[in-house]
């Protein structure tokens, strides 16, 4: 366990077995958000890992070539990346693991988190988590089947009456994982109420080698620094407070990096990063598919805008590149709110 420090020099990489990464700003997977193009983004940013949203085991097995070219499409501009899976069965697991290490991914992760109910009643995302000795024989088999590094994701528990993070995650380093990613919240609470950092401290106590890395609220980027230098956790996932604000992500990069955090991000420059990433998806994607994955993206952008009704009305008739550009036109002439810019709120996830 890293003891608590005082030090103020900024902090640098992380090491997750092998893997060298060059900050411990990591993104969290997100179902329907973290694609290619977002992942590629991101590590324009400069994160230290990307990471595809979960994709089933069993789906993976059954049909690897349908399913790795719709959610394990990675590419050498967004890596180091890890793939997550989400399944419980051993061998599945590994199987899948296998497919994933053959599509590029550096870091293979078991999503031990997702509360959703189609999943829960499998056995498998928070499910799995509340079976400590099934989770690390998944573990064991994945870190047999692959030569990467295998991490999981988990919430504190499945509720307050149950909260077994800290034992979970010490018979997962015992199983041979490489680092764990703690979301303070548990399975019951969904998205709700805030992420306990206390509780996540408890598992970086827990455990005796690997990293612990923190999720939920992650919205300050000095609290973020604060949080690592102070040795709670070893690094964090970014993941609903980037969500219109990329700035958010690149800040807090340059904080961890250098000490400082840079300018404060205006209106202007929120939005134009929000365009490139807008015109990525539109590159990737192709025009009528990406401009309406970007509806949401733009809505999220919208946010705090003046007139922000009356602009959000029209991104269901977005359909073309040009229709994006005249409405990214028509919010930046509108410009920031009376009440200035806030962070949307959005809680349909799936971790
Ligand atoms: C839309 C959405 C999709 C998500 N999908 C996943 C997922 O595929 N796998 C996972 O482990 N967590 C998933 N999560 C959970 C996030 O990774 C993160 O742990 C959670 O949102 C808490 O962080 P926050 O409070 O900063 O948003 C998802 C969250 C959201 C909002």
């Amino acid at each position: 366990m890293a003891a608590a420090g005082t030090d103020s020099r900024p902090q640098t990489g992380l090491s997750i077995g092998p893997l060298r990464l060059r900050t411990p700003i990591f993104i969290a997977p997100m179902v329907g958000i973290t694609d290619r193009p977002f992942r590629a983004f991101a590590r324009e940013m400069g994160v230290g890992l990307t990471c595809t949203e979960m994709t089933a085991a069993a789906a993976l097995v059954r049909a690897p070539e349908e399913v790795a070219v719709r959610l394990l499409d990675l590419g050498p501009e967004e890596r180091p990346v890890a793939a997550q899976l989400v399944g419980n069965d051993p061998q599945m697991m590994a199987d899948a693991a296998q497919v994933c290490v053959a599509q590029g991914a550096d870091l293979v992760d078991i999503n031990l988190g997702c509360p959703v109910p189609k999943v829960v009643r499998l056995g498998s995302g928070a499910a799995l988590a509340r079976e400590i000795e099934r989770t690390a024989q998944v573990m064991e088999a994945m870190v047999r089947a692959v030569p990467v590094p295998v991490t999981a994701k988990m919430r504190l528990g499945w509720d307050q009456h149950s909260i077994n993070a800290p034992e979970l995650a010490r018979a997962l380093e015992q199983a041979g994982a490489s680092a764990v990613t703690v979301h303070g919240r548990t399975r019951c609470q969904k998205y709700t109420g805030d992420s306990d950092w206390d509780q996540i401290a408890r598992v970086k106590e827990a455990v005796e080698r690997i990293p612990v890395l923190g999720s939920g609220d992650v919205r300050d980027a000095r609290l973020v620094e604060q949080r690592i230098r102070q040795g709670v956790v070893d690094g964090v996932v970014v993941a609903r407070g980037m969500l219109g604000d990329w700035d958010f992500l690149e800040s807090t990069v340059r904080l961890l990096a250098s000490g400082d955090l840079g300018p404060e991000p205006d209106f202007e420059s929120r939005l134009r990063l929000a365009k490139r990433h807008w015109d990525a998806m539109v590159t990737h994607h192709g025009e009528q598919r990406g401009v309406r994955l970007c509806r949401k993206f733009v809505v999220w952008a919208i946010k705090g805008c003046a007139g922000a009704a009356r602009l959000r009305a029209r991104v269901a008739d977005l359909f073309t590149q040009a229709d994006l550009d005249e409405l990214y036109e028509e919010i930046r002439a509108a410009g920031e709110g009376p009440q200035g810019w806030h962070r949307p709120v959005f809680t349909s996830g799936e971790g």
